[in-house]
C-alpha cells in the first residue's frame, strides 16, 4: 500500500516533499537505427516511468540517417514520453539522400518541425531551468595532430579513412563557417535564457569540451576523426553562461563529468554492433542517464 501511494504523487511534488529541488532529465542520443524498434522506443518510456524523469533529452542522431527518418523515430518516442521529448539534430539527422536535390539545410529546417527541437527556440523546463540547444558542427579545435594534411581535414578523407559527412553533409560553407554560424545561434539562446532569468541546460550533438574527447593515440583512424568530433568554442560559451549541465552525444563512449565548472553528461545508445548487452531494453536502460538538475547550485546527481 506504501508503494502504490508512494508511485501515485507525481515526481517533482515527491522530490520537492524529499527536499530535492531539481527537475529529472533522462538524457540518450545516437540511437540512429535502433530508434526505429518498438522494444526501443518502449524501453525508452519504462526506464524514464522507473526513474521518474520529467523529460527526455535526445542529443542527436536518432533514425538511420536524413530528416524524414529523425521525424518518424521522435515522432515515436515524443508518443512514448507524453509530448516531453526535446531534440536537437545530429550530422546524421541532417545527411542528404545522395543523388536528391536539396541540402543540409533543407533537412535541418524540417527537423524544426518537430514540436520539442530545441533549435526553433528554448524550452522552459520548470524549476527555474531552460533547455537551450542547437545540434552544432565542428571546426576541428577538438582535433588532434597527425601526419595528414589541414587538405585531408576539410576533405574529411585520409587514406582509406572516410568521415561519412564528407558525401552526406552538404551545407555548401566550410566546416568552420557551419560551426560559427550554430555557435552565434548557441550564443543568443544562452542569451534569451539569462534575460528571462533562466539557468541553461545546454544541449549540443557535438562535443563542446576537450576533455570529453576521446584520445586513442595508437589509433591513426580514431585520432584523423578526432577533427570532427566538436568546438571548443561551444564549451567556453556555455561555461561562461554558467550552464546548470551540458548535454552532448556524437562520440559514441558513454561519459559523465566536470569541464570548465560545467557538469555534462553524454549517454549514446550507439550502433548496435557495439552494443553489451544483446537485449535491446537492456542496453536503453545501461545507456539512458538519469539526471538531477537545479537552477540553484548547478547540483548533478
Ligand atoms: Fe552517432
Ligand atoms: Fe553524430
Amino acid at each position: 500500500v506504501a508503494r502504490a501511494s508512494r508511485a501515485s504523487v507525481p515526481a517533482p511534488l515527491r522530490r520537492a516533499a524529499e527536499g530535492v529541488p531539481a527537475v529529472r532529465l533522462a538524457v540518450l542520443s545516437d540511437l540512429h537505427a535502433a530508434a526505429r524498434r518498438p522494444e526501443v522506443i518502449r524501453a525508452v518510456a519504462a526506464s524514464m516511468e522507473a526513474a521518474g524523469a520529467e523529460w527526455l533529452v535526445c542529443a542527436g542522431d536518432v533514425g538511420a540517417g536524413g530528416a524524414d527518418d529523425a521525424l518518424r523515430c521522435l515522432r515515436a518516442l515524443d508518443r512514448a514520453c507524453a509530448g516531453r521529448a526535446l531534440f536537437v539534430a545530429g550530422n546524421h539527422d541532417i545527411w542528404c539522400p545522395p543523388g536528391e536535390p536539396g541540402d543540409s539545410w533543407d533537412q535541418w529546417r524540417r527537423l524544426l518541425t518537430f514540436p520539442g527541437s530545441l533549435e526553433r527556440g528554448n524550452r522552459d523546463l520548470g524549476g527555474g531551468l531552460c533547455a537551450v540547444g542547437v545540434g552544432g558542427w565542428y571546426d576541428y579545435s577538438l582535433g588532434d595532430d597527425g601526419p595528414w594534411t589541414r587538405d585531408d581535414v576539410e576533405r574529411k578523407q585520409w587514406g582509406n579513412v572516410l568521415w561519412r559527412d564528407a558525401a552526406l553533409a552538404r551545407w555548401g560553407a566550410t566546416d568552420a563557417e557551419v560551426c560559427a554560424g550554430f555557435g552565434q545561434l548557441l550564443q543568443q539562446r544562452l542569451d534569451e535564457a539569462a534575460a528571462a532569468g533562466l539557468r541553461a541546460v545546454a544541449v549540443t550533438h557535438v562535443l563542446p569540451f576537450a576533455q570529453a574527447v576521446q584520445r586513442r593515440p595508437d589509433d591513426p583512424t580514431w585520432t584523423f576523426c578526432n577533427a570532427f568530433m566538436g568546438s571548443s568554442a561551444y564549451g567556453e560559451a556555455i561555461a561562461a553562461r554558467g550552464c546548470a549541465l551540458a548535454v552532448f552525444g556524437h562520440t559514441h563512449t558513454r561519459k559523465r563529468g566536470m569541464a570548465a565548472g560545467v557538469p555534462y553528461v553524454c549517454a549514446p545508445l550507439g550502433y548496435e554492433q557495439d552494443w553489451q548487452d544483446a537485449d535491446a531494453a537492456a542496453e536503453v536502460a545501461r545507456a539512458l542517464a538519469v539526471v538531477d538538475v537545479s537552477a540553484a547550485h548547478g547540483r548533478v546527481g
